[in-house]
C-alpha cells in the first residue's frame, strides 16, 4: 500500500521586511543577507498570529468536509507552543471543525518534529488505510534584535494530509536517523527568543547530513543519481547550498547542474519567508513541486530533516500521477499580497508579541487572516475564526 502526502498546503502572515533594508540598518552589506545568508524578504509574525492560528490558516487551505470526516490523528509538530502543558493539536482542531472522535497531540523536538509527524502518521494510515491524518509544523522563528540570528528568522506553518493512495508524494519505507545530545541551539523556558551557537549548529547540521545520506545509501543501494532533487531543511537557504555542495563533490559538475537548478526552485518561497522551524522542509518541497519544470511522475526526492538539539532523518519519496493538478498553488500569490514593513514597524512588532501577561486584547481588524488570535483572558488564549 502507498502511503504519503496527498495535500500540502501553507501560510505566513501578511507583512514581510525586505533583508536589504534591515542589512543596512544593521550596518551589513546587503549582499550578506541576499547571498552569504540566502534571504531576500522575512516574513514578520504580528501579535495576532502565534503557532495555533498560523497551523490552522495554512489547514485551512487544503481540508475539505470529505478530509475533515477521515481525520483521525492530528499531529502540530512546533517549537513555539503556546502553553506548557495544552497541546497547540487541541485548539487547531476545534478551530477547523474537526470531529471529537480523534487523537490529537503535539510535537517536539526543534526542527525535526514535522518529520517525526510524517512517519508516526505513516504508521498510523497503515494500520488504518481508510482514515486520514493532518500533519502540521508551524512555528515563529525569534532569535532577537540585532543578534547575528536575527537575519534568519521567520515563520508560517506547513499542513499536509498524509493517506493511503496519496495524491502528491508517497514515502518510500526506508529511512536512516541519527541522534545526538547537543547544545546547538535551545530555547530555555523562561525565554521567548533561541539560544544558538550558530557557527557550530551550521556545522553539526552538516554532518549530520552527512551521516544520515551516507546510512541510507548503505541501507538501501541507491546512489545520488537515483533522485532527481534532494531537499533540506532550510534555517537560511545558504545553509541548504552547503548541504548540497557536500552531496555533489563526487559527481560530473555538469550532472551537478541539475541539482542546483533544483536547488533554486526549492528554495524560492523559503527565501521570501526565511526560518519556518518545523515546516521549513515541506515549504522548501512545496516550492520545488509548484517552482520545478522538470519534475516529472515516478521522480524520486529524498529529503534531509534536521532539528536542533539534535536529530538528523534521511527519507525519500515518489511523485505520484497528476500531482501538479493536486497542488493548490495558492503560495504566490499570499506571498505577493504581503504588505512591506519598514524596519522600524518589524520591531515595533516583535517587541509586542503576547508573552506572559493574564489578561489583553489585541487588535485583529488589520490581519486578513481568517483564524486570529484576539488576546488573553485569565491566562486562557482567545481565538477567533474571522
Ligand atoms: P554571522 O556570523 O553574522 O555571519 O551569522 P557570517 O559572518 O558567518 O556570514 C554569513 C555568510 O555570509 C558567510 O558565508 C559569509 O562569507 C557571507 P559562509 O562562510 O557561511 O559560506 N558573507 C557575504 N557573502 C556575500 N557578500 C558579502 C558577505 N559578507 C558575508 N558582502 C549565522 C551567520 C548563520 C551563524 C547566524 O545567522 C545564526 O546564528 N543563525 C541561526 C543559527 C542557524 O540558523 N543555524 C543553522 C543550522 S542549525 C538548524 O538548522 C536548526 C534551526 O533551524 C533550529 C531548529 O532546529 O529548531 C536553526
Amino acid at each position: 500500500m502507498k502511503i504519503g502526502i496527498d495535500k500540502i498546503g501553507f501560510y505566513t502572515s501578511h507583512l514581510y521586511v525586505d533583508m536589504a533594508k534591515l542589512a543596512k540598518k544593521r550596518n551589513e552589506d546587503p549582499n550578506k543577507y541576499l547571498i552569504g545568508i540566502g534571504q531576500e524578504k522575512m516574513a514578520v509574525i504580528p501579535p495576532t498570529q502565534d503557532a495555533v492560528t498560523l497551523a490552522a490558516n495554512a489547514a485551512d487551505t487544503i481540508l475539505t468536509e470529505e478530509d475533515k470526516e477521515k481525520i483521525d490523528l492530528v499531529l502540530v509538530a512546533t517549537e513555539s507552543g503556546v502553553d506548557n502543558s495544552k497541546s497547540s493539536a487541541a485548539y487547531v482542531s476545534e478551530l477547523l471543525g474537526l470531529k471529537h472522535n480523534i487523537r490529537t497531540l503535539e510535537l517536539k523536538q526543534a526542527c525535526y518534529a514535522a518529520t517525526a509527524g510524517i512517519q508516526l502518521a505513516k504508521g498510523h494510515i497503515s494500520l488504518n488505510p481508510h482514515k486520514k491524518a493532518l500533519v502540521i509544523g508551524t512555528d515563529i522563528a525569534r532569535y532577537g534584535l540585532k543578534t547575528p540570528g536575527e537575519p534568519t528568522q521567520g515563520g508560517g506553518a506547513v499542513a499536509m494530509v498524509i493517506s493511503a493512495d496519496p495524491a502528491v508524494l508517497a514515502l518510500e519505507d526506508a529511512s536512516s536517523y541519527y541522534a545526538k545530545d547537543i547544545m546547538d541551539f535551545w530555547r530555555p523556558l523562561s525565554q521567548t527568543e533561541a539560544m544558538v551557537d550558530g557557527k557550530y549548529s551550521a556545522n553539526v547540521y552538516l554532518e549530520f547530513f552527512e551521516q544520515v545520506f551516507h546510512d541510507f545509501q548503505e541501507q538501501t543501494g541507491l546512489t545520488l543519481r537515483d533522485f532527481t532533487a534532494l531537499l533540506f531543511h532550510l534555517p537560511y537557504t545558504k545553509q541548504g547550498l552547503k548541504a548540497l555542495r557536500l552531496a555533489v563533490e563526487n559527481i560530473d559538475p555538469t550532472q551537478a547542474t541539475k541539482y542546483f537548478n533544483e536547488f533554486e526552485a526549492s528554495r524560492k518561497y523559503n527565501k521570501l519567508t526565511g526560518n519556518l522551524y518545523t515546516g521549513s522542509l515541506y515549504l522548501s518541497l512545496l516550492s520545488l513541486l509548484e517552482n520545478s519544470d522538470n519534475l516529472q511522475a515516478g521522480d524520486r526526492l529524498g529529503l534531509f530533516s534536521y532539528g536542533s538539539g539534535a536529530q538528523g532523518e534521511f527519507f525519500s519519496g515518489i511523485l505520484q500521477e497528476n500531482y501538479r493538478q493536486h497542488l493548490t498553488n495558492k503560495t504566490t500569490s499570499l506571498l505577493n499580497k504581503r504588505q512591506e514593513v519598514s524596519v522600524a514597524e518589524y520591531e515595533k512588532l516583535f517587541n509586542s508579541v503576547l508573552t506572559n501577561e493574564k489578561n489583553r486584547t489585541l487588535d485583529t481588524t488589520s490581519d486578513p487572516a481568517t483564524y486570529v488570535l484576539t488576546g488573553i483572558k485569565d491566562f486562557k488564549r482567545q481565538y477567533q475564526k474571522k
